[in-house]
């Protein structure tokens, strides 16, 4: 099924509900996975093998404004206007012709609070937000269930990036994908804290779309991933039900290091580690040989994101001077 195909089916019974305004405005925090999507079974629409969860970083996201304009689309990034040839751009106008009309136009302003490209999931909230934007825009009216579906078309992380909190992306098995669409997780824990570290603000080498296929189709560890993400699932999903720190933070720090493993053992390897990052784990595993409630997350870039409580942000400060400490449920 093409992407278009879907996104005619979501909209075919959506008349406006209301007049649509002159222009539209969005905001979507970034998401991190606890439990990571790797892999797909439909490269169109972004079906994932297996179920994810992540959590919302509330300040660091994207706001994202659309309007019409005349003869071609403007693509403004950080108030920068960006040329027609630019990655970003691209990508973007071919997720907007999913939903123009012919010789429809537009103007597009995004401001990123996360850094473009670097692992920090910038296109999951980039996609959210534009989702978002064009649902009032164009007074479609559509829930977060469709608006998930939609986003997941631009990146598949973008469809946990609709909801704010924990979130759950329900792999699903039917074709056309209308199974598979991120839900949220009815469970607030105002004490727990993310850590992002950046180590790098460049772009990733091996995009996630590339690094994941690669894993897929040559590493020899993917099947027993599949397998892992099913147990640790069950796991993290019991962690936020007791407000367990030490088991969320297992689950999803050995989560994460098999995900990268699993891409390591693919051919020609998949790495997205610096040796920054491996000093940053070292400097984690020696402070909980401590007795340090502190755990780690990695996606397809250099940077960490620690897990811990608020209690004890002072200390993780100390040793890591860079960190920025966001709590999703403050
Ligand atoms: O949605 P994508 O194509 O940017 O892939 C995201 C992949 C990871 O960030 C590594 C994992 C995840 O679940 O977000």
């Amino acid at each position: 099924m093409k992407k278009s195909d879907l996104v005619t089916s979501i909209l075919k019974n959506q008349s406006a509900k209301a007049a649509a305004p002159a222009e539209a405005e969005a905001y979507a925090s970034a998401n991190i996975a606890l439990i990571k999507y790797w892999g797909k079974r439909d490269q169109e629409l972004n079906l994932p093998n297996t179920s994810s969860l992540s959590i919302s970083l509330s300040v660091f996201g994207t706001r994202t404004r659309v309007k019409h304009t005349k003869g071609s689309d403007k693509i403004f990034l950080n108030k920068k206007k960006l040329a027609a040839s630019d990655g970003f751009v691209l990508r973007i106008r071919r997720f907007l012709d999913l939903f123009r009309s012919k010789n429809e136009y537009y103007e597009i302003n995004t401001l990123n609070t996360v850094p473009t490209a670097a692992g920090l999931a910038s296109s999951a909230s980039g996609f959210a937000a534009l989702v978002k934007a064009l649902n009032d825009f164009y007074a479609w009216g559509l829930g977060p269930r469709e608006l998930s579906i939609l986003a997941r078309l631009g990146s598949g992380s973008a469809c946990r990036s609709i909801e704010e909190g924990f979130v759950l992306w329900n792999c699903g098995i039917r074709k056309d994908g209308m199974d598979s669409f991120a839900e949220k997780i009815d469970i607030r824990w105002p004490e727990l804290a993310i850590g992002v570290i950046m180590l790098s603000t460049e772009k990733k080498k091996i995009s996630s779309r590339e690094g994941m296929q690669r894993t897929v189709e040559t590493s020899v560890l993917y099947h027993s991933w599949q397998q892992k993400v099913e147990q640790d699932l069950a796991r993290l999903k019991q962690a936020l039900e007791n407000k367990d720190i030490a088991l969320l933070g297992q689950t999803a720090e050995s989560n994460a290091l098999s995900m990268h493993a699993t891409a390591l053992a693919a051919w020609p390897p998949v790495c997205y580690w610096q040796p920054k990052s491996l000093e940053m784990i070292q400097r984690v595993w020696a402070l909980r040989h401590q007795g340090l409630g502190l755990y780690l997350t990695m996606d397809a870039g250099a940077n960490i994101k620690l897990l811990f409580k608020s209690g004890i942000e002072k200390v993780v400060k100390n040793h890591f001077p860079t960190v920025e400490c966001i709590y999703p449920f403050k």
